[in-house]
């Protein structure tokens, strides 16, 4: 039984989700559970192309984990960025219900830990007989407001009836007062009930509270309202965050499961800078910036006067190759850096970085949480919305420029964070920081629910 634990992993083909399934992963491996993780080919191309996870995990895991490629059935020239996220989605799940029925019916399998908008795995899991965790990768405040859309629409809240985005959300039990249309996640702005990715969200709404459990990447002390909203509709579930603390905690050292390089230099110029002086300031893995958007962020860091170490991702910014303006290349010498690609996380840590404006990516925030940064929210798409509310409404550690691109706002809101009420944010940021380091640590929270989800799998029959 428990040493014949195997578990098929199936995340979303994109850099956030991967990472966080691919510590659950470790997590499983370290407790001697077989992990079959599944990706496409398209990213299977980019992992083994670009960076050293493959044999990372196998150096590490051996016979214990194997990644499985599958096609997502887009041609191989298709762009795949987050503006067709929508075509990804649908093509994944029109071809991989079939390929992986056939190729894991003749595996045995303990159970499927799949990502919630993933939902034909409930048909893969019934047709082979096996318990499925659906693993939601993005916030818990992001899904419960997935999980809210069915009540939204039929109350008439969705589709908005007006332009005015302040109105406030009524029909989100556990979200009240928070929440005003612009936080909600970005495709309720134009929601079209017709769309692919919508029903397949409403399907999500539909089956993740019939399956066998939950896993979420936060931790109690951080999500304590919501999540007991969440159990009445979701009684097992499992909130091991965050995940890299914890996945660190276990494994006593840091894992890395970066899709692009690291510049490492980033550290050594952050060795010379003075103790919280910098602002770190990322978009993440996928969103996508227009160049005036772009310098519009450039300006306002400089005209801050604060240090800044800026990522500017390879293919993040449209048409930014010539006419940077000279005062921004000069104040950049002086007291900027510009890279693109950090170790973040080594970033967050570092004592020079003292906020981090961020396009609020799950992931981040947790990082971000854990090191006790505050930050400046600039969210993109999809949950950022949601998440940049709680940022500086709910957790108080930063201040949302959601919807806003100007210099003005951004210089404003640096100085705010960094220099005016810096003591204020800092000591919430560090509150956070000690009660997420205390959830991963030995009897906290999260370790329990990862021991608890570890019997659990141990104790499935196959
Ligand atoms: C995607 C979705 O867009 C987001 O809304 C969802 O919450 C998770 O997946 P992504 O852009 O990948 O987000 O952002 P995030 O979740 O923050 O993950 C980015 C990861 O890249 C982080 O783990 C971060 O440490 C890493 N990163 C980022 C680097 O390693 N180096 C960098 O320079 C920037």
């Amino acid at each position: 039984m428990g040493a014949h634990s195997h578990v098929l992993i199936f995340p979303l083909p994109l850099q956030g989700p991967i990472n966080s399934m691919l510590k659950l992963a470790e997590m499983l491996c370290l407790r001697q559970i077989k992990v079959t993780f599944i990706i496409t080919q398209h990213i299977q191309r980019r992992l083994f192309d670009s960076s050293t996870i493959q044999t990372y995990m196998t150096t590490k895991y051996g016979d214990a984990f194997s990644f499985q490629a599958i096609p997502d059935g887009l041609p191989e020239e298709h762009p795949r960025t987050i503006r067709e996220f929508s075509e990804l989605l649908g093509s994944l799940s029109a071809v991989a219900p079939l390929i992986l029925h056939q190729t894991v019916s003749v595996w045995e399998i303990s159970c499927i830990v799949a990502e919630g908008i993933l939902s034909f795995a409930t048909d893969i899991a019934t047709q082979i007989g096996v318990p499925l965790f659906y693993f939601d990768t993005c916030s818990a405040s992001a899904l419960w407001a997935i999980m809210c859309l069915p009540q939204l629409i039929q109350a008439g809240e969705l589709p908005f009836k007006d332009d005015n985005l302040d109105e406030i959300i009524r029909n989100a039990p556990g979200m009240e007062g928070v929440m005003r249309r612009r936080d909600l996640p970005s495709f309720c702005r134009d929601i079209n009930l017709e769309d692919l990715e919508v029903k397949l969200l409403l399907k999500q709404a539909r089956l993740m509270p019939l399956s066998q459990g939950i896993i979420l990447n936060t931790f109690h002390q951080l999500d304590a309202p919501l999540l007991s909203h969440m159990l009445k509709l979701f009684p097992n579930i499992y909130a091991i965050g965050p995940l890299h603390a914890l996945l660190q905690t276990q494994a006593s050292q840091n894992s890395s499961s970066s899709i692009l390089p690291e510049d490492m230099s980033c550290i050594s110029w952050l060795d010379k800078q003075p103790s919280q002086s910098v602002v770190y300031v990322s978009i993440g893995s996928l969103a996508l910036m227009t160049k005036d958007q772009f310098l519009e962020f450039w300006f306002g860091l400089v005209n801050s006067g604060m240090r800044f170490l800026l990522v500017q991702r390879p293919g993040s910014v449209a048409g930014l190759d010539d006419g940077i303006p000279v005062e921004l290349l000069e104040a950049t010498r002086e007291r900027g850096y510009v890279v693109s690609w950090v170790p973040q996380q080594e970033v967050l840590d570092h004592p020079a970085v003292g906020g981090f404006l961020s396009h609020c990516g799950w992931n981040s925030i947790l990082e971000s949480l854990v090191a006790g940064k505050p930050m400046i929210c600039w969210p993109h798409h999809f949950d950022q919305q949601v998440n940049s509310r709680y940022v500086g409404e709910v957790w108080k550690v930063g201040l949302d420029m959601k919807d806003s691109c100007d210099r003005v706002v951004v210089e404003k809101m640096v100085r705010e964070v960094m220099e005016l009420r810096k003591d204020e944010f800092l000591k919430r940021a560090r509150k956070l920081s000690e009660a997420a380091r205390g959830s991963v640590g030995e009897g906290g929270s999260s370790a329990k629910d990862l021991d608890r989800f570890i019997d659990d799998i141990k104790n499935m029959m196959f």
